[in-house]
């Protein structure tokens, strides 16, 4: 069935969708996006993504092409258009279109605004009740990953390398420590029951999901430690998982070979996808 897709301003069929050629985000990667995740035709989340979207748009000094309402009535139209019960909602703003030359455009240049929806099972998923394989690859990326921008080859290719190792995901070593998934926020459990996770910087991603699922650990009484682990730590812990909008969190059973306990998803990372998806439900709007 074809999707009803907003593109700058018109709810039109996924085919007749049209965008530029000299748009920047297509010439220069020179665009931001979020990606909001949809239980029960609600949105999760929704002022921390758009709260993040500012951030976004801010460091980039880019326009915003429509506010926080606008926005949201966006979101719930393609909810409602394309029937959407579970699954994302991917919101893409570029520096819009200019003949091409590596400054950036005049201030007037509209900036484009594309928004999609993606059906998806998120809750009852095998991954979810089996665990994902990570290997670890070298974080190739650019120095701002704090910047949710469309510039997504380089964790395009770690994911690849991994595959290629027989692992579904990456997670990405920098200066002998992990930065993080391709398109997660990573964490381990150690021995002792900590649950250890990268702090926030201009290494990572500040996810959405992780905001609130350390949130949640704190108020269960879980112990966190934000900081920097290494690959030798990943492998000895006694579980690991990975959050993000599009798999909440998701346990993981092996790393770089090694399997973590018995293999199986692990409990904290059972008991925070059971709370997290809980909060979830009852907070989307
Ligand atoms: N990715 N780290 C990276 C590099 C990411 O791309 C993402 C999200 C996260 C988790 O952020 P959040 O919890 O706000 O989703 C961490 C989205 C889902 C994507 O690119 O599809």
């Amino acid at each position: 069935m074809s999707r009803t897709v907003y593109v700058n301003g018109e709810y039109v069929p996924e085919e007749e969708a049209k965008i530029s050629v000299f748009d920047r985000g297509f010439l220069f990667a020179d665009g931001v996006y979020e990606v909001t995740s949809v239980l029960d035709g609600k949105l999760v989340d929704f002022a921390g993504h758009m709260t993040r979207l500012d951030r976004s748009l801010n460091e980039l000094g880019m326009k915003r092409p429509v506010d926080d309402a606008q926005m949201e009535a966006i979101h719930r139209e393609l909810i409602v258009q394309n029937e959407l019960e579970e699954g994302m909602i991917y919101l893409q703003v570029t520096r819009g279109a200019a003949d091409r030359d590596f400054a950036y455009p005049s201030e007037d240049t509209p900036p484009s605004l594309v928004l999609f929806t993606q059906s998806k099972p998120l809750v009852d998923t095998a991954a979810s009740q089996n665990g994902i394989k990570v290997a670890f690859v070298d974080d190739i990326r650019w120095g701002r990953r704090d910047i949710k921008t469309v510039q997504l080859l380089a964790p395009s290719m770690c994911k690849m390398a991994a595959k290629a190792q027989g692992a579904d995901d990456a997670w990405m070593v920098e200066e002998e420590h992990v930065t993080e998934g391709t398109s997660n926020n990573a964490y381990i459990v150690t021995k002792s029951g900590t649950i250890v996770t990268r702090n926030l910087s201009n290494s990572i991603l500040h996810g959405i999901t992780r905001a609130a699922v350390l949130r949640l650990a704190a108020e269960s009484q879980m112990k966190v430690e934000e900081r920097p682990f290494t690959p030798e730590e990943a492998k000895d812990a006694a579980e690991a998982f990975v959050t993000a909008a599009s798999s909440f969190v998701q346990p993981v059973v092996e790393i770089d070979g090694v399997t973590l306990g018995d293999g199986k998803p692990g409990p904290i990372a059972k008991r925070l996808r059971e709370i997290y998806i809980a909060e979830a439900r009852a907070q989307a709007i």
